[in-house]
């Protein structure tokens, strides 16, 4: 039986996983998650509804309550949360700042990781985030994972940041950016650790266009035996 390919794309904040992964997916024709919006849609209910994440009771109750959407267009993600657009709120601060702590809850991850393998059932699909290739789906057949200059990632994020508009310094950045980064590496549950099996990829001084084309050479061997939701052209 043919067999559908997914792709984990796993790594540090802001490393471009997104960038390299939506580009993965319009190329193959494969269907593109990202998981962190989902972890950030969840943060952003928590805030909304100040949860109190000691409290187990209200916890299950939240993820209770919580619906997530993706619907893609051309290959940009649009999440919703109980059938309101959120893909702008939970990009800013407030919600990055606190991310985090929310995905360090057991109970938290154990949703979203089933909410995602579901995802994955019967469909090639790219999914990037901190525990694609090793939690979510350990036997997907390429995984990537992701690291850059710290410096570097902090001044794209400042970019893209500033580019929308938002008044931010690019050392609160940074401080987000290792915050994350700690908190991710650190935490008990799926920490960010790079997969046995995956391929490192350092984009510090590598083109988008490298990044993607050192991707495909990976995927292709794959394709020939692939079910019939891809083009490649
Ligand atoms: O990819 P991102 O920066 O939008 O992710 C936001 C946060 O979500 C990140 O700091 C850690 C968490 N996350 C996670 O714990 N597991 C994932 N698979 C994806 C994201």
């Amino acid at each position: 039986m043919d067999k559908n390919i997914v792709v984990a794309i796993d790594g540090y904040s802001s490393c471009g996983k997104s960038t390299l992964a939506k580009a993965l997916a319009k190329k193959l024709h494969f269907v593109y998650v990202d998981s962190g919006a989902m972890y950030r849609a969840v943060t952003l209910y928590f805030l909304r509804n100040n949860i109190d994440i000691t409290n187990e009771k209200q916890v299950e109750e939240a993820l209770k309550a919580i619906h997530l959407n993706f619907h893609s267009r051309d290959y940009q993600t649009h999440i919703t949360l109980n059938d309101e657009e959120v893909s702008e709120e939970i990009r800013q601060m407030p919600v990055s700042e606190k991310v985090s702590d929310i995905s360090t809850i057991k109970m938290v991850r154990k949703e979203m990781v089933k909410q995602q393998q579901r995802m994955g059932v019967s469909k090639n699909i790219v999914m990037d985030g901190r525990d694609i290739g090793t939690t979510v789906f350990p036997h997907a057949e390429v995984k990537i994972f992701m690291t850059a200059d710290p410096k570097i990632r902090a001044v794209r994020r400042f970019k893209e940041l500033e580019a929308k508009g938002e008044t931010i310094t690019l050392e609160e950045i940074f401080d987000n950016l290792a915050h994350r980064d700690y908190q991710d590496t650190t935490r008990k549950e799926s920490p960010l650790v790079r997969a046995k099996d995956a391929i490192v990829l350092d984009n510090t001084t590598i083109s988008k266009q490298q990044q993607l084309e050192f991707v495909l050479e990976r995927v292709q061997p794959f394709l020939k035996t692939a079910t019939s939701n891809h083009k490649y052209s």
